[in-house]
């Protein structure tokens, strides 16, 4: 597939001295949802930044559409939508008119006709006529997302788009970038909700501290990281993990009543017949117990203590 945003050896170190990122390369494909998976700190808005112009980069290259953002920002940026992570909003203007100025300022055509649309797609079109200032939170940032759109943009970039954001925006969040999938657009959307990425990515990639870790389609990286957990609901509290036990990757609750094993799926032997049979022998009961995959958080959480 077509590379749209080539990201090569790509640094960043704050006045100051704090370094943000550290060469980081990477590749986005065209017509792909893309998340970008890391704690608070990890640089994923310094990463956008950067693509976007807001930042200036401090060492590496990066082009968008082929067009360098540096040498050929207007060309690069034009092709580019960002919805920002933080609102920024003109509080006196209309929707209506924030949002047809921000497409001229990418010196696209009038079209009403499209920004209509749009507006209707974000049921903003009856809070066209009001000012910022008198919307709620949830409106504001449909109002971003419209302002992000109104240059027919052929890449969006969402930098934690569903923090704090109710239930229904963000399931029409989800529903319009689904669309603009369908249509072509190539999506790259920060978040630390888990769940989004796992629902939403055709590729994911992990970044801490400023290092990419990984990055990977969404599939690969569950089986090739994936574990699973056996859990066993223990009829009597045990004071410790059995000593018979060592060397099993086990845990016990803090109550004592639940033994939870995990082990890689792509083992041979996983051990769970191994480990039941010496819970046997020492007289070890459980009354139920559960098989579970471990999810994308479980190998978010492992890919990020592990540095
Ligand atoms: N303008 C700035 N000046 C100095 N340090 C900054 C600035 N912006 C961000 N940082 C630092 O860079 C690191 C990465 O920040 P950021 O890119 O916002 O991370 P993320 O979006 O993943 O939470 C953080 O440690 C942050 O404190
Ligand atoms: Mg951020």
């Amino acid at each position: 597939m077509e590379t749209v945003v080539r990201i090569e050896g790509l640094e960043k170190t704050y006045d100051g001295g704090f370094q943000a990122l550290k060469s980081v390369d990477l590749d986005i494909l065209r017509g792909e949802i893309f998340a970008l998976l890391g704690p608070n700190g990890a640089g994923k808005t310094t990463l956008i930044g950067i693509v976007c112009g807001l930042v200036n980069p401090s060492g590496g290259r990066v082009t968008v559409g082929g067009h360098d953002i540096l040498r050929d920002f207007r060309k690069a940026r034009s092709q580019i939508g960002l919805v920002p992570q933080e609102l920024a909003t003109d509080a006196f203007e209309t929707v209506w008119r924030v949002v047809n100025f921000s497409r001229g300022l990418f010196g696209k055509p009038r079209n009403h006709a499209y920004i209509e649309k749009l507006l209707k797609d974000l049921s903003l079109w009856d809070k066209k006529d009001e000012q910022l200032q008198a919307l709620s939170g949830g409106m504001k940032r449909r109002v971003m997302i419209a302002k992000a759109l109104s240059h027919e943009p052929s890449i969006l970039f969402l930098d934690e788009p569903t923090a704090g954001v109710d239930v229904e925006l963000r399931r029409d969040m989800w529903e319009l970038v689904r669309g603009l999938r369908a249509n072509g657009v190539t999506i790259i959307l920060t978040t630390h909700y888990i769940e989004e990425a796992e629902d939403m990515a055709d590729r994911i990639g992990v970044i801490n501290q400023g290092e990419i870790i990984v990055v990977d389609e969404k599939a690969a990286l569950m089986e090739k990281l994936g574990r699973k957990e056996l859990r066993l609901q223990l009829d009597q509290a045990l004071p410790g993990v059995p000593d018979t036990l060592d060397g099993y990757a086990i845990e016990l609750s803090e109550d004592g009543f639940e033994l939870v094993y995990s082990f890689d799926i792509r083992q041979e032997h996983t051990g769970v017949a191994e480990l039941l049979r010496r819970l046997s022998e020492q007289n070890i009961e459980f009354r139920d117990l559960q098989m579970r995959q471990s999810s994308l958080e479980d190998i978010f959480v492992s890919l990020v203590r592990g540095r």
